[in-house]
């Protein structure tokens, strides 16, 4: 029989607000914090970055100069750092300066967290020093969480090289897929293919570097772990398909009965527009006069025409191609034709940066362009906005939508993914759903969602409606945490029957 209460191990290349680069960092942090208020021992491993201020987080080093023993060709020396995510709920961070924690940059931005050619020595270091940092603290987990393809080596080394080592005898492992085009730190689709490794066999030697960056990383997690879980139902049956496999649908088919979805929450503590310091005023469902000031602020912050009845559009996610940008791109001159405003918050992809700033350099009063992310700033638009766009091509769960939800700020987005399981298209004859979604991946799809979302804004009431609900809708953690725990039972479950 299970325990009721589990000590569990969540492992993460990201974490909020620490490091950050997407979704994967807000999971990271409110998925621990939920399963601790739950009453189960939880503990959070991440790396160590350059980029992370440890005297702002108030780290303390509580473990110096650790030899760790990789193979035959390298040891590494590891430190080790404590932080909390809150109260009883420490993190540890796993500090190597040669390569790991090494500063890659000069510019060292905060979301440049990859390096690519170098990050399977970082993440393979990560890995193996996660797993002595257990021994060394002692700590016996019933289940080790591993979030993508950064973590992947955890499964594979317990399940090889550790296999005989009592102290894991009763952990299970849990992958979580975030994002299944990210298998390694280089693109896998630019291996080639008789270069392209099956996921069995010894690992190369640390110090063969042109063999190493050829591990496919969630390939060896997905082959060794006990269950895989993805951040929503439809990407879990997505996933196994030729069109999202990203060529890991036939291995992920033959472990079907261990592959499961849970929607990912949203913090409501961090996410509240009725306590958000941030913005312009607070306001709540009740209170929708407040959103106008924050609509009329926001405008007035970004030159544009300050006119409460023009719909603002809004964007706050990663500019890659993912997102759906290149729909955007095709249809960006009716969009301009309509009296709307775009405003645009995103990091990514240089050339995207570079087309929405000339593009609001053009038209100042209509589109504004801001490309350094950060959770303030997002908040301030979610709370100005009318509209979110969300046209993904693939969206393995999405959060944006959520929380532009809950600012009432109503979405529009491609039904794919995480987007299927919490957007429902609006029906202005029945008052159901709470955003435009179109199904079929293209622009003039899109285009007609978007105008859809535009001509239901004029009539006020309907949409008034429509962004009270929204905002009275809950994607809390508490439901998706207790799957986690039941799905945490079933890997545990799993593991002792092998
Ligand atoms: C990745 C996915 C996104 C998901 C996030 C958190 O960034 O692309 O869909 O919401 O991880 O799980």
């Amino acid at each position: 029989m299970t325990k009721n209460k589990l000590k569990i191990i969540s492992i993460c290349s990201e974490l909020d607000p620490f490091a950050k680069t997407g979704g994967m960092a807000d999971v990271a942090r409110s998925l621990p914090k939920s399963l601790k208020k739950l009453g189960h021992f939880v503990r959070v491993v991440a790396p160590l970055y350059s980029q992370i201020d440890k005297v702002k987080h108030k780290l303390k080093l509580i473990k110096e100069n650790i030899p760790l023993k990789i193979d035959k060709s390298k040891t590494v020396s590891i430190n080790i750092w404590q932080g909390f995510l809150m109260e009883n709920l420490p993190i540890y961070f796993i500090e190597e300066k040669n390569i790991l924690s090494y500063q890659y940059s000069k510019e060292n931005r905060p979301q440049e967290l990859y390096i690519g050619v170098h990050d399977a020595q970082r993440f393979y270091i990560f890995d193996l020093a996660t797993i002595e940092l257990l021994k060394i603290l002692d700590i016996k987990p019933d289940i080790i969480q591993c979030h993508d393809w950064q973590t992947g080596l955890i499964p594979y080394l317990l399940k090889n090289n550790y296999k005989a080592d009592t102290h894991f005898i009763n952990t299970a492992i849990v992958y979580t897929i975030h994002n299944l085009t990210y298998q390694m730190g280089i693109n896998w689709w630019e291996i080639p293919l008789d270069k392209r490794e099956s996921g069995l066999g010894e690992l190369p030697l640390f110090t063969s570097k042109d063999l190493l960056k050829n591990v496919n990383f969630a390939k060896r997690a997905i082959r060794n772990t006990d269950i895989i879980n993805t951040v929503s139902e439809k990407y879990s049956e997505e996933i196994m398909t030729k069109k999202f496999g990203n060529e890991l649908h036939a291995v992920l088919k033959y472990k079907k009965d261990g592959v499961f979805g849970i929607i990912n929450g949203i913090d409501y503590s961090d996410w509240n527009p009725s306590t958000d310091p941030g913005l312009e005023c607070q306001y709540d469902f009740d209170s929708l006069s407040g959103k106008t000031k924050n609509k009329l602020y926001l405008q007035k912050f970004l030159n544009l025409t300050e006119e409460v009845k023009i719909p603002i559009i809004s964007w706050t996610s990663r500019l890659t191609e993912q997102k759906g940008i290149e729909l955007i791109k095709e249809i960006i001159e009716p969009i301009l034709r309509m009296n709307v405003q775009l405003v645009i918050l995103g990091e990514g992809a240089k050339q995207y940066e570079e087309y929405f700033r000339k593009l609001s350099k053009k038209h100042p009063k209509k589109i504004a362009a801001m490309f350094d992310f950060d959770n303030q700033k997002e908040t301030m638009i979610l709370a100005g906005a009318d509209i979110f766009l969300l046209p993904s091509r693939f969206e393995p769960c999405g959060l944006a939508q959520m929380k532009s939800l809950r600012y009432g700020t109503i979405p529009v987005v491609h039904a794919v993914g995480g987007l299927v399981d919490t957007i429902i298209d609006f029906n202005p004859k029945t008052n159901k759903g709470n955003g435009f979604v179109f199904t079929r991946y293209d622009s003039r799809d899109l285009l007609i969602a978007i105008t859809r979302a535009v001509e239901n804004h004029k009539h006020r009431d309907t949409w008034l409606r429509l962004v009270r609900k929204a905002m009275q809708q809950s994607f809390s953690w508490e439901i998706p945490a207790q799957k986690y725990v039941l799905l945490f039972k079933k890997a545990i479950r799993n593991h002792q029957n092998i």
